[in-house]
């Protein structure tokens, strides 16, 4: 069955424990935190701080998607925050196995995301490393942008991997989710919709997630 994570980027973090609560009783499946510092990406959002507040506010494992660099230095404060998978960008990490054992040591479950523009293939020596694989359908640094067809075929090209490898990692795509994209994700093979605005900037959240998962199915 696939999972909707919410993104509470686009949350009203004037309230943000109501937001989470409000989510997780309409069905939320993790709660996707976007960190951003203003270098990797350009625009600066959450820090360890935040996920250690709201950690109590919800039973959903915290989805913690670092957008910065040098992530290594950051891992042990977002794991003691209470993050439960930690995603890595590829593309900020230098020794990305090193990054991902050291997830792995700190009790966390490791992930690692691509940028619409980088090659499926640049992951594939770690895909046995991972318990997630993120796929961006936008370049990250801010919500509410538009979906980039181009970055279907890796979701495809992962899923084709997963299963030659007899691996059971989760596929997450993140990035202009909504009722008319969710289906071309899960038809490629994602498990896992990340969804900021479509489901933040409705009233009705509940609803929202719904008829994403329901537009999913096709
Ligand atoms: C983009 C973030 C996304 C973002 C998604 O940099 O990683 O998680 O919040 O927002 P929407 O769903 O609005 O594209
Ligand atoms: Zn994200």
């Amino acid at each position: 069955m696939t999972k909707i994570a919410p993104s509470i980027l686009s949350a009203d973090f004037a309230i943000l424990g109501q937001e989470i609560r409000d989510v997780e009783q309409g069905g939320a499946d993790y709660i996707h935190v976007d960190v951003m510092d203003g270098h990797f990406v350009p625009n600066i959002t959450i820090g360890p701080l935040i996920v250690e507040a709201i950690k109590p506010v919800t039973k959903l494992p915290l989805d913690v998607h670092l957008m910065i660099e040098n992530p290594d230095a950051y891992i042990q404060q977002f794991a003691a925050a209470g993050a439960s998978i930690i995603t890595v960008h590829q593309e900020a990490c230098v020794h990305l196995h090193r990054t991902l054992q050291l997830i792995k040591k700190s009790g966390v479950k490791p992930g690692v995301v691509l940028n619409p523009a980088t090659p499926a293939e640049m992951i594939k020596e770690v895909l046995r490393d991972v318990d997630l694989v993120l796929i961006m359908t936008v370049n990250p640094g801010f919500g509410g942008q538009s979906f980039i067809h181009q970055a279907v075929n890796k979701i495809e090209k992962i899923a084709e991997w997963r299963k030659e490898l007899g691996l059971s990692f989760e596929i997450e795509v993140d990035g202009g989710v909504n009722t008319e994209t969710a289906k071309l994700c899960t038809d490629a093979g994602a498990d896992v919709l990340v969804a900021g605005s479509a489901v933040f900037k409705k009233s009705d959240r509940n609803q929202a997630m719904d008829d994403i998962l329901t537009a999913a199915k096709g």
